[in-house]
């Protein structure tokens, strides 16, 4: 691989996780503190290098998600985002500062468009705020990383002028964006050799791509920028993020790894945590993976062509350029069944990655032992999916208690459900819908006392088979807030039952007083520095 400018002796491509800060950014995502933490410790497991953890400074709750996996998460690094103002820096190094490698990355645009329309200010202020910021962090903090926002579409003499200010200061990793996935490869790699050239300071830092994918090109444009001499990529799991999202994780770790040999570089990543990851993260945010992605998706190590079909059975490297085990996927054997202990549950859970002890345990057995009545073999999928699942459940939210849906081709179906309220008391609706479902959510709605309305509605199966376990994730809407929800069940409408509660919920989380209150802070937090918008 050519490399003009690479940093010096470095093969090894830092991976920058931020899942649960870009990522976190997508409508409708609304993840709190513990499955934070549980993508987080997870991430700690795929062997990511750094964790973006959140934007302390956005909301308390963001603050506290930060500050619990810093204090928590073994491993990686773990940044908090500040923009310039001290403020927000100041609230940065808080959160972080608990963790054994912490990190500031704190930003500013540079584009024109950006400062002349969003900050309404001058490229000497930009630079001023630049210079005070990297200095402020480095205060606190060691590893401080600077990035001059919508680099892509500014001037990049510029650019280049701010990334020295805060070389100066002492930032230790420069980070290019792509902030609206506009640049193509080649653009951003001649954009990347300017910069070594204006600054040569650069060689001596970690510099890093991160990269949107607005017009399909965030890998692209990454892997540009690795060819380029960056050496650290910033990127989420199943490319969730802003708009289009960011560089998918593991379509960059996989082509680094696949490619190797042509391109001479390595990750920290453990591939095989890799479909476990993208299930997680999946199942957590409510984003589905699509069927054909890459790497992740339900079809990628699927042979439908007979040809195909023929080719791979022969040998598998006829039509396959990865090994599915090599992601971790069809490598785990456990199976249990309606026989099976508490000790057996407990064991496989632990092969799983999980750490279920005390009632937790009781929980997952109780569920277990429900399920496995219904289902012949309860596989490591399914144990994955239950315990996510039965994770997710807390006193404080809705509960499905009992229902039952009547449908026939000649009535209106008709729904009853009993509902538990987060107080404990049990309240009962019923409804006559459209169809099974709308009928059985209208009637949630009815007890609830809360109009949701549904605006996405999928059903998934966690394995093969007739007794397959159903994953439901349901987006909605109440109250002009729009929160998503999941459930699992052997019963598609017990799954959408829970996945729609879930939702009201996480609905009513994000409408509550203390989260209008969040907002509040968080306006008046922004307001000393009106001009720097969040990313
Ligand atoms: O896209 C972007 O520019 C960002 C920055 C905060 C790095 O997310
Ligand atoms: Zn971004």
């Amino acid at each position: 691989m050519a490399e003009e400018h690479p940093t010096p002796g470095e093969d090894r491509v830092r991976i920058f996780d931020t899942t649960l800060r870009d990522g976190e950014q997508s409508p409708g995502i609304s993840l709190s503190t513990p499955e934070k933490l549980d993508i987080a410790q997870q991430l700690a497991r795929l062997g990511v290098d750094v964790i973006e953890a959140g934007f302390p400074i956005s909301s308390p709750g963001d603050f506290e998600s930060v500050q619990a996996i810093a204090r928590q998460v073994e491993g990686p690094v773990i940044c908090g985002l500040a923009r310039t103002s001290s403020q927000d820096i100041d609230a940065a190094w808080n959160a972080v500062r608990d963790a054994a490698r912490p990190r500031i990355h704190t930003f500013i645009s540079t584009s024109d468009v950006h400062i002349e329309h969003q900050l309404q200010t001058t490229r000497e202020d930009v630079a001023g705020q630049a210079r005070a910021a990297v200095a402020h962090a480095r205060g606190y903090c060691e590893d401080v990383e600077f990035s001059p926002m919508d680099a892509t579409r500014a001037s990049v003499e510029f650019t280049a002028e701010v990334i020295q200010i805060a070389l100066e200061e002492g930032a230790t990793t420069i980070n290019v964006p792509d902030t609206v996935g506009y640049t193509m490869p080649e653009e951003y790699a001649a954009m990347f050799g300017e910069l070594y050239r204006l600054v040569p300071g650069l060689r001596d830092v970690t510099l890093s791509v991160h990269c949107h994918d607005d017009l399909g090109l965030a890998v692209a444009n990454s892997l540009a920028g690795v060819a380029a001499g960056c050496r650290q990529v910033e990127c989420a799991v199943n490319g969730i993020g802003e708009r289009a999202g960011n560089a998918s994780l593991e379509e960059i770790v996989m082509l680094l790894h696949t490619r190797s040999a042509s391109l001479g570089l390595e990750t920290g990543v453990n591939t095989r945590e890799i479909a476990r990851t993208s299930r997680l993260v999946s199942r957590l945010t409510g984003y589905p993976v699509q069927p054909n992605k890459a790497i992740v998706g339900r079809n990628a190590f699927a042979h439908e062509s007979g040809i195909h079909q023929d080719g791979v059975l022969k040998e598998r490297t006829t039509y396959e350029i990865m090994d599915a085990t090599t992601i971790g996927l069809e490598q785990n054997s456990i199976v249990l069944g309606k026989h099976s202990g508490r000790h057996a549950l407990r064991k496989a859970l632990e092969e799983l990655g999980f750490e279920v002890e005390g009632a937790a345990l009781n929980t997952a057995f109780k569920r277990f032992k429900e399920i496995a009545d219904k289902k012949a073999k309860v596989t490591a999928l399914d144990l994955e999916a239950i315990v996510s699942d039965e994770m997710r459940q807390s006193p404080s939210q809705f509960a499905l208690e009992a229902f039952e849906v009547e449908a026939s081709s000649v009535r209106s179906p008709l729904a009853r459900v009993s509902v538990r309220l987060p107080g404990g008391e049990v309240v009962s609706g019923s409804f006559t819908g459209d169809g099974p479902v709308d009928a059985f959510f209208s009637a949630i709605n009815a007890a609830t006392g809360h109009e949701g309305r549904l605006k996405e509605y999928h059903v998934s199966a966690v394995t093969g088979g007739r007794d397959a376990l159903g994953e439901v994730t349901v987006m909605l809407e109440l109250g002009g807030v729009l929160a998503s929800g999941q459930g699992v069940s052997t019963d598609i409408l017990e799954a959408s039952g829970r996945a729609y509660l879930r939702a009201i919920t996480n609905a009513l989380a994000d409408a509550s007083p203390v989260a209008e209150a969040e907002r509040e802070l968080q306006r008046e937090a922004v307001e000393p520095v009106a001009s720097t918008p969040g990313p």
